[in-house]
């Protein structure tokens, strides 16, 4: 062989020159945990289909925010099973709701938790769809209105930033100007910028009972073809003022994630949904991965392209494995 000049494999032949060289750490202070808050007491029930993961009463809540806490995981996200769904969605914005009440027992026990919540009407409609349907079409405006009682009552029960999920155009400027409106001006917004219709959000809507009873979400959520469109959709949200933009799923859209990493100076957030969770945790199950490694590669790779935060239903586990 000719003499090599280059030979890279000197910067990986032990672990100090490999720790040295690493491009990309991942820390617990990249995770918020996205968590299901349901009505009684006592209740800490695994979900069937996102092992590891729980329905969980206001007080299980709060004990595991405690954990979390411990942990040093600083975010949750929290979602809320709606028992008495309507048309309207009238659940959402209710000042005693179960999220409401649930931010509220949070705040008081475990300060030190940065509390995010999903705005977004899905799992409060009996359609199953993120806005309200009138003569079969998701319609925009009205759906905002909506979108803005119910950011307002989460930022008044002690919301720290509302993370709207339902993806009807114009809604980050029209919750900007409500919190406003209503004196929450500390309160921050993240948004699913760049959300995709996509099928890997099936483990989390059998856990709240949220699928579309009808059609599904390809006239609000992106076609998984497009990247350009991604970032119109950010520049835009960021203009409206979104202090943080998500790009979601995260793994299957990595090339996503590096291009609105570009695009926009705000921090960006992407969330390894349900159904990516559930692929590794299938094939971990089975024995077919090491259920640690595969978590912690899916996780540090979606850090590399671009994320500065990352939801993800691993946090805890996470958390534990880079303590
Ligand atoms: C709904 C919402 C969904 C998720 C977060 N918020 C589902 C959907 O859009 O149908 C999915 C999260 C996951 O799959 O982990 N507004």
């Amino acid at each position: 062989m000719k003499p090599m000049r280059h030979r890279y494999r000197r910067n990986r032949r032990n672990d100090g020159i490999r720790r040295l060289v690493r491009e990309t750490e991942l820390s617990v202070n990249d995770l918020i945990y996205p968590m299901f808050v349901v009505e009684g007491s006592g209740i800490k029930k695994e979900i069937s289909t996102m092992p590891g993961n729980y329905h969980l009463s206001i007080d299980c809540l709060v004990e595991e925010g405690r954990r979390l806490v411990d942990l040093g995981i600083p975010a949750v996200n929290l979602f809320g099973y709606c028992e008495d769904k309507d048309l309207k969605g009238t659940g959402a914005y209710n000042p005693d709701g179960l999220v409401q009440r649930a931010l509220r027992a949070l705040k008081a026990d475990c300060p030190a938790l940065y509390l995010q919540t999903d705005v977004a009407l899905d799992p409060y409609t009996t359609t199953g769809h993120d806005g309200l349907v009138v003569d079969g079409e998701i319609v925009n405006d009205e759906t905002v209105d909506v979108l803005c009682k119910q950011a307002v009552s989460h930022a008044e029960a002690g919301g720290d930033m509302i993370t709207p999920s339902d993806m009807m155009d114009g809604r980050i400027g029209a919750i900007r100007d409500a919190l406003d409106a209503a004196g929450y001006q500390d309160t921050a917004i993240m948004s699913y910028a760049a959300k995709y219709a996509s099928c890997f959000y099936g483990p989390f809507r059998g856990a709240l009972d949220s699928a579309p009873r009808e059609g599904d979400k390809k006239t609000y959520q992106m076609d998984p073809a497009n990247r350009r469109e991604a970032v119109k959709e950010v520049t835009k949200d960021v203009e409206e003022g979104a202090d943080v933009v998500m790009v979601k799923p995260a793994l299957a859209y990595l090339d996503v994630i590096a291009e609105v990493r570009r695009a926009v100076d705000v921090p960006v957030a992407a969330y390894h949904v349900s159904g990516e969770y559930g692929m590794i945790m299938a094939a971990a199950e089975k024995g077919w991965l090491d259920l640690d490694r595969a978590m912690v590669e899916a996780t540090l790779a979606i850090k590399r392209a671009g994320a500065d935060m990352i939801l993800t239903y691993f946090a805890p586990k996470l958390a534990e494995a880079l303590a």
